[in-house]
């Protein structure tokens, strides 16, 4: 699904970015990018997604842009919109009529229980809530890629952990891949398939290993020893590393 060969971009100006990286991803898998802030993760996403030019090597991805999602920390709202009208949006820059749109829409405000709100102001709700109607938007495209830049970064941990258990169970129906920066080495690992450590300026992949925890998810995994030993071992690549 995305194939990247000497993928790398570097700002001459601040000597951040991404050196060189070699990376295939298939579909159907969910990767987890940990890393300090500033090792060229959000830059690693933009390549991917075409939203920056690389500065040497390629990225080819099987996806075209539309059907590709991108979730931030902030969930970006239309303030004067409604929750709906947030929802059906990138429908509506595609062309659909706003009656398909909001038939389209239904069910996934009702798969993250924002059903209810849907004639709501943004200014109206948590953050979790607001998320909520930034994933709904993200995911109402049926997206076969999804990147997630800290979605869940400036949410309570009781609602990250909730948004966490929801999207791996909608991710596992929806087939689709997820590319998901973190900065809590629990939560990646928890959801992800696949774990890959960005360190350094530019930033280089240290670790890419795949997670072979099974498809279900559940919140006691992350009790368990050999769940533990992994975080571990993240924790003792990241730490002492560059801020
Ligand atoms: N548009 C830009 N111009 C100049 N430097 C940039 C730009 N974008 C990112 N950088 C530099 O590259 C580094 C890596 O950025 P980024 O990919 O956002 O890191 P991360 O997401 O891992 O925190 C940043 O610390 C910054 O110094
Ligand atoms: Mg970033």
């Amino acid at each position: 699904m995305i194939l990247a060969r000497g993928l790398g971009k570097r700002y001459e100006s601040t000597g951040g970015g991404l050196a060189p990286l070699d990376l295939e991803v298939n579909r159907g898998q969910w990767l987890t990018l940990l890393g300090p802030s500033g090792c060229g993760k959000s830059t690693f996403l933009k390549l991917v997604a075409g939203l920056e030019a690389p500065g040497e090597g390629s990225v080819e991805t099987s996806v075209s842009r539309a059907k590709m999602s991108f979730v931030f920390q902030e969930p970006a709202l239309l303030s004067w919109s409604t929750v709906e009208e947030n929802v059906i949006l990138p429908l509506r820059l595609r062309g659909m009529d706003r009656k398909k749109a909001f038939e389209k829409a239904i069910p996934w405000m009702e798969k993250l229980g924002i059903l209810h709100f849907r004639t709501s102001h943004p200014s109206q709700l948590s953050g979790g809530l607001k998320m909520r109607v930034s994933l709904a938007r993200a995911l109402v495209t049926d997206p076969e890629l999804l990147l997630l830049d800290e979605p869940f970064a400036a949410l309570d941990e009781p609602v990250r952990i909730e948004l966490g258990l929801e999207l791996r169970d909608l991710f596992l129906n929806m087939k689709s891949t997820i590319l998901m920066v973190t900065h809590s080495i629990t939560e990646g690992l928890w959801l992800g398939d696949r774990v890959l450590v960005f360190q350094g300026r530019p930033g280089k992949v240290i670790l890419d290993e795949d997670l072979g925890l099974g498809a279900e998810r559940p919140l006691s995994l992350r009790g368990d020893a050999r769940f533990l030993s992994r975080v571990e071992q993240c924790f003792d690549l990241l730490k002492g590393g560059p801020a």
